[in-house]
């Protein structure tokens, strides 16, 4: 039996181990909901989930699943661009945002024609690193398979190459869970911690 991880169930497991009671966090690319299900069960006290989609499909699909696990009240939904973090993201909640979750690509089942873009996944993760506290996480899961994927893929790879050290740390995990022989068509998490303010 494959009981290797997912790159998906290995970013839940690394955000669950900093997201604190009283913490919030984003789900930039909400999707069928599956991770913002699950910072929802994982925020506690005032924390709360922002979500982002720029399909109304996937929200409606992040909603039905929110609203059968009962988490609802937990989770603020937005039609919009993950470029729009810093502004849509109230005020009140900006200090305590601890983690932010990408899953990039297209929405499975779906049109796959509307993918995320390098330019607003790149200005999104500028805005995600602005936004987060310290001992902050992102974590991005990129697809390489996909028309577009590798050259976002690398162009986010180069993005966190030249995050100051002195802030930022950076692990990249690949997997062979789906070998096809090819470097270019491996999925990657990319992990960034937020070691000190700006
Ligand atoms: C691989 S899916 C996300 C899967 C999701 N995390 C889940 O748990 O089901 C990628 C999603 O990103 C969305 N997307 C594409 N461009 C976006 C953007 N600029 N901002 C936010 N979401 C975007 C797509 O509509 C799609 O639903």
């Amino acid at each position: 039996m494959n009981k290797q991880l997912s790159l998906v169930k290995i970013a839940q497991l690394s955000i669950a181990e900093v997201l604190c009671d009283n913490e919030s966090a984003i789900d930039a690319t909400a999707g069928n909901g599956y991770d913002t299900l699950f910072l929802a069960n994982h925020v506690s006290g005032d924390g709360h989930v922002f979500a982002f989609d720029v399909q109304q499909e996937a929200l409606d699909s992040t909603h039905s699943l929110l609203g059968k696990h009962n988490r609802l009240q937990k989770v603020s939904l937005f039609k919009c661009g993950h470029e729009l973090i810093q502004e849509m993201v109230p005020g009140n909640k900006k200090t305590k945002i601890t983690t932010v979750m990408y899953n990039l690509g297209y929405f499975p089942g779906s049109d796959k024609s509307i993918i995320t873009q390098p330019d607003s996944t790149l200005l999104s993760l500028q805005s995600a690193i602005n936004l987060l506290a310290k001992g902050g996480r992102i974590t991005v899961v990129a697809y390489t398979g996909h028309p577009g994927g590798y050259e976002e893929t690398e162009i986010i790879t180069n993005w966190c190459r030249e995050l100051p050290k002195k802030h930022f740390s950076v692990n990249t995990i690949t997997t062979d869970k789906h070998p096809r022989n090819r470097i270019d068509s491996t999925p990657k998490l990319i992990i960034i911690d937020k070691l000190e303010m700006l």
